[in-house]
């Protein structure tokens, strides 16, 4: 099984949330979670005492970041916010690609090109550490260490994981498979002969015309989105001449790049919904630390469907302390 690093992690996250995207469901929301996800984050506001200390989990482009922001100013208060990610984070992006969001967006530090395993924040600075679809990427047990050595005593916790289910299991790991067809066939490898100059350019087309006839050799070839799409890129590679080739060296190139970065974001997640199969189990490794499990049960949406899992803790209070 292909195992990406966190340096293939990094750049596979890093290149999605510069496309703009402001969360890790843009099919789903246009813009930041909305609904009862963010009354649930807005709720959260509530843990935070005027001028406390928020920390957002694998933040990415600052979703619950941006909500807690949000939140945290209806009720008229303030926190310092700190948001960190693996992924470089450009918050000047998000600012212009969402001008409303920008008042909030300067009242968040963040940190990105920083696996949260290792972040240097102090001990027990924290009066609420958040995170949605986030912490469940990260090293379970080291991460349940970092979060109960950042809470503040009597400080708490909230995490929304993914939701998750056989069905939807079955799917990502027959996507999955197909996207180790496609590493099988050479095409990430290739690409990166092509980029590096290693191959030619007559060399990368007969290399597709052979990925090509692999992938319509197979029984799911017609039902597979995945598998659609190449056969049209190879499909259009093909009929080109050698100087519109040329001239879509880099689009091509660029193509190729991301399905493996996309492949490298389902592995991840296969792992993620794996680890997150028995909610108590994945809440054991935070018990494990010293948190109290308080509550935890489906969040739904639109009144219907389980978005996420919600996680509640909370960190005991220092018994020394009068
Ligand atoms: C599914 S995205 C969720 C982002 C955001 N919370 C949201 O809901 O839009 C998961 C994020 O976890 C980050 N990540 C993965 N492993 C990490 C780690 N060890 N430390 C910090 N961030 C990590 C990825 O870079 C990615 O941005």
């Amino acid at each position: 099984m292909h195992a990406p690093d966190d340096d293939f992690r990094r750049r596979s996250w890093s290149r999605y949330w510069a496309s703009g995207a402001l969360t890790s469901l843009p099919e789903d929301f246009r813009a930041n979670y909305d609904g009862e996800i963010r009354s649930f984050w807005h709720g959260r506001c509530a843990d935070v005492p005027d001028g406390g200390r928020v920390l957002d989990v694998c933040t990415g482009n600052g979703a619950v970041a941006l909500l807690v922001a949000e939140g945290l100013a209806a009720m008229g208060q303030t926190a310092t916010i700190t948001a960190v990610d693996l992924a470089d984070i450009q918050p000047q992006r998000i600012r212009q690609r969402f001008p409303a969001l920008a008042k909030y967006i300067d009242t968040i530090g963040f940190v990105g090109n920083q696996p949260f395993e290792a972040v240097a924040l102090d001990d027990a600075s924290q009066d609420l550490i958040v995170s949605q679809y986030g912490i469940e990427y990260c090293e379970p047990e080291p991460a349940a260490r970092q979060c109960a050595r950042l809470l503040k005593p009597g400080g708490r916790m909230a995490l929304v994981t993914h939701a998750t289910d056989s069905a939807m299991r079955a799917t990502m790991q027959q996507e999955l498979e197909q996207y180790e067809v496609l590493a099988d066939s050479g095409l990430f490898q290739r690409a990166r002969e092509w980029r590096s100059g290693s191959l030619g350019a007559e060399g990368f087309v007969r290399a597709l015309a052979r990925i090509d006839a692999v992938i319509r050799g197979r029984p799911d070839a017609s039902g597979s989105p995945l598998f659609g799409y190449v056969l049209g890129l190879t499909g259009q590679v093909a009929r080109w001449q050698a100087a519109r080739l040329q001239a879509q060296r880099a689009a091509v190139i660029d193509a190729v790049v991301q399905l493996e970065d996309g492949r490298s974001r389902l592995d991840q997640m296969l792992g993620v919904h794996r680890l997150l199969e028995s909610p108590e189990r994945f809440a054991g490794h935070f018990e494990q630390a010293g948190l109290a499990l308080d509550e935890h049960g489906p969040l739904t949406y639109r009144g219907t469907h389980a978005v996420g899992h919600r996680l509640l803790f909370s960190k005991p209070d220092d018994p020394g302390r009068d």
